[in-house]
């Protein structure tokens, strides 16, 4: 009699722990049901629409390994305050990890705050923090890129071709007339792209003149529209086109098109995160250049490290640096290249 109470006092104990521990499973205990929060600044973002698609592949295959895997993912639709009430609602919905592409990369304590309260990590991604605060808990983290290197190899791209191809500089002045497309305001992917692809194209020894800037926030239609204003203002004398993404280099080239403007009369025109559709504007000579930003490598980083905190499985070897972030390097992509990265 007493055994048979002692088991039923073992039984109601193990299940209220089954119950209550909700994100604290560890992986040698089970964890029945891994489920992964994603919250995105702006769902239409080309390239964050398709690193997803991948992060998506790893976890269809995931699942074909025999895990049971939820993945909710939700659209900040470029509000803060938005995407702060979803992180509120990942948490209380059990989520063991949660991966945040911040709307605005300088307003994260609120998400912080929460999470560090209720133990859950936070994977940041492609919208980079201030260093001060990911190092306001242990359990943050950040993957993403260097920005300056794919600024480097932008930079790169444009003065090997200027070297080598004299028609470029089209009224033979030996100056380069340029313009930069930049992305948002204050996100560290325009500011530091920016700042040295051209920085790159000085120090090789070309002479730069600038035209103008425009801030096209990482969007084709913006850009387009800045683009044409430009060309009915007469600016048909650009040389070079620098776009901080390539949704923007896409959106110059449609200006270039519905003006009529022949490709040889048009400015060489740079890209940066090689989009199926940027990549496909090389094959078809339209873009000139463009900057891998691996969004196979980031989604497979952010998967793998998203997996491992959810299951409470050792970090130590997902690549780290400082404990707190993996960054994928950026590659250049010409028309010599393109095809691989088509595959
Ligand atoms: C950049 C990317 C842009 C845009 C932006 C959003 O890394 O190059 O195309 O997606 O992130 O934060």
């Amino acid at each position: 009699m007493k055994l048979k109470r002692i088991i039923i006092v073992v039984l109601i104990l193990s299940l209220m722990s089954a119950l209550f521990s909700g994100c604290n499973f560890s992986k040698d205990d089970t964890v029945t049901q891994i489920k992964i929060g994603v919250t995105l600044y702006d769902q239409y973002d080309t390239y964050l629409g398709q690193l997803m698609d991948s992060f998506n592949e790893f976890v269809t295959e995931s699942r074909k390994n025999g895990n049971d895997i939820i993945v909710s993912v939700y659209d900040a639709s470029n509000s803060q305050t938005k995407q702060n009430d979803q992180v509120k609602e990942m948490i209380e919905a059990g989520c063991q990890v949660i991966c945040v592409n911040l709307v605005d990369r300088t307003d994260p304590s609120i998400i912080i705050d929460m999470a560090r309260k209720a133990e859950v990590p936070i994977i940041f991604f492609n919208r980079e923090l201030v260093e001060s605060d990911l190092m306001q808990w242990e359990k943050l983290y950040y993957v993403g890129a260097d920005a300056f290197e794919s600024g480097i190899m932008q930079g790169e791209l444009a003065a090997e071709a200027i070297k080598r191809d004299k028609r470029i500089d089209k009224n033979g002045d030996g100056v380069i007339q340029y313009l930069v497309i930049e992305g948002e305001a204050g996100h560290q992917d325009a500011i530091l792209r920016t700042e040295y692809a051209v920085d790159t194209l000085i120090e090789a020894g070309i002479k730069v003149d600038k035209e103008g800037s425009a801030i096209a926030n990482w969007s084709r239609e913006q850009a387009q529209a800045k683009v044409a204003q430009y060309i009915n203002e007469g600016g048909e004398d650009l040389e070079v086109i620098f776009a901080n993404n390539d949704d923007m280099a896409l959106g110059a080239i449609d200006a270039y098109k519905k003006a009529n403007i022949e490709l040889t009369k048009r400015p060489v025109i740079y890209g940066i995160d090689g989009t199926r559709e940027g990549l496909q504007a090389l094959v078809s000579g339209n873009m000139a250049g463009t900057v891998y930003n691996d969004k196979e490598g980031q989604a497979k980083a952010l998967y793998e490290l998203a997996y491992d905190l959810a299951t409470h499985t050792d970090i130590s070897d997902v690549g780290l640096t400082d404990a707190k972030y993996i960054r994928l390097p950026y590659t250049k992509v010409t028309i010599e290249n393109v095809y691989d990265y088509l595959k």
